[in-house]
């Protein structure tokens, strides 16, 4: 190790320690000016107006949701109404509500509830979502990674594992991945839908948070699983999820979940259990002040000029500090709230470590990893979106400041005898 190189980085982190800073990157939040973006949402709807189509959003009753957010949703998805059953605030909380439901009850092609299998395995797309894998895993599934690059998913790997009949789903985020930012090819998206599993089961939780969110360029189109699982022959085979969470307020929007009819009418039939119909009032309120997908990406556009500046002061400083050192590398994510960084091997966690030291709050190393564990201990989510410009800037030099820390003493600690 140069002892020079370290004593500089060093000192540069002691002067970070001793500003008392106060920094958070450890969720994709929307920041303060992007939830002012929704202010119009609070006053969209109106006692005296709240029927359409016939339904009076302030009574019981749709238990699929109001019509005018099924079509809503249809549009956004390019599918169609009746493939859509729009609930409450949360896609989470559907998607947790269906791995339940096929934990109790079973889906629309199980022979028996999940709850009576030997072993139930999920695949895990890595790096992908810890709350994903948390819900797999608070089922006690065997969670197994599976390797995602930048075109999705290693198809290879998919395709030989789901030969095992106990491996019975998959965790897919199509478009700009979290934490990746990469959009599965037209191939892969292709293989998914025709994948021939032994699990008659099997089921694709296809989650498209981040089907409209855009940080540069136009909105890129996207193609409708639910068609493609059908054209080959797969018409039950996958859930799809979305909602408005980053598009107007989090968890005060609406989820939908997206799938075949079949699927929707065995779904609904077990959900008539659990209750009469969803926040209609709500649906209605978005629904008004979204209008349609036209007008959805034009707020779309306002949402990525707050979050571009905030994504670039980020890649800038990475750019700058890091790249000549070739001691990392990263991703450039064209959408979605997320960067991954990748150090050398054995540096994440000292890194996010050192970052908390200096105070800023990353998410924890390896917390893309089912059961919380990175193999290599490489991978740092890095969430722009939250703080102000002028704090995602200090938070970047600080961030650089820890990686060189980092990986300073992990050459020291290689160079010793
Ligand atoms: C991939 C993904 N799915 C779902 C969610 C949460 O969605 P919701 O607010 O609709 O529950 C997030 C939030 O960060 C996410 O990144």
């Amino acid at each position: 190790m140069k002892e020079f190189e370290y004593n500089a980085v060093k000192a540069e982190f002691e002067a970070w320690k001793g500003q008392g800073l106060k920094l958070n990157m450890a969720r994709g939040k929307p920041s303060l000016e992007q939830l002012e973006l929704s202010r119009g949402l609070l006053t969209a709807l109106d006692f005296d107006d709240c029927v359409a189509d016939g339904v009076d959003a302030r009574n019981y009753g749709e238990l699929a949701g109001m019509p005018c957010a099924r079509r809503y949703w249809a549009e956004m998805l390019d599918t169609t109404p009746e493939q859509c059953f729009v609930g409450g605030g949360s896609s989470l909380t559907m998607m947790y509500d269906l791995v339940a439901k096929a934990w109790s009850n079973g889906l629309l092609h199980s022979k028996r509830p999940w709850s009576q299998e030997k072993t139930v395995k999920f695949l895990c797309p890595v790096p992908g979502y810890d709350r994903h894998f948390r819900i797999t895993e608070s089922f006690g599934m065997e969670l197994i990674p599976v390797k995602c690059g930048g075109d999705g998913p290693d198809m290879d790997e998919v395709e030989r594992l789901v030969k095992d009949p106990q491996v019975k789903g998959i965790w897919c985020v199509p478009k700009y991945s979290n934490p990746d930012g990469f959009i599965y090819s037209d191939e892969v998206i292709g293989r998914i839908a025709a994948l021939r599993p032994a699990a008659p089961d099997f089921l694709v939780i296809w989650d498209n948070a981040y089907c409209v969110h855009e940080i540069r360029g136009d909105y890129a189109l996207f193609p409708d699983i639910l068609k493609l699982c059908a054209e080959k022959g797969n018409p039950d085979l996958v859930f799809e999820f979305a909602s408005t969470s980053k598009i107007t307020l989090p968890g005060a929007g609406m989820a939908v979940m997206a799938a075949s009819e079949a699927n929707i009418k065995h779904m609904s039939r077990l959900m008539d259990a659990q209750m009469i119909s969803c926040d209609k009032l709500n649906q209605l309120r978005q629904v008004r002040f979204l209008k349609d997908k036209a007008h959805t990406l034009e707020l779309m556009k306002r949402h990525a000029d707050v979050l571009r500046p905030r994504f670039d002061a980020f890649l800038r400083e990475l750019d700058e500090e890091i790249r000549p050192l070739d001691i990392a590398r990263w991703t450039e994510p064209r959408g979605g709230y997320f960067i991954s960084l990748y150090t050398a091997p054995g540096c994440a966690r000292r890194t996010v470590e050192l970052c908390k030291e200096a105070g800023l709050v990353m998410t924890g190393a390896g917390a893309a990893y089912p059961y919380g564990k990175d193999p290599e201990d490489s991978h740092i989510r890095i969430a722009p979106s939250f703080p102000a410009l002028a704090d995602v800037e200090k938070a970047a030099q600080v961030f650089c400041t820890c990686l060189k820390l980092a990986t300073l003493e992990w050459q020291g600690s290689e160079c010793e005898p």
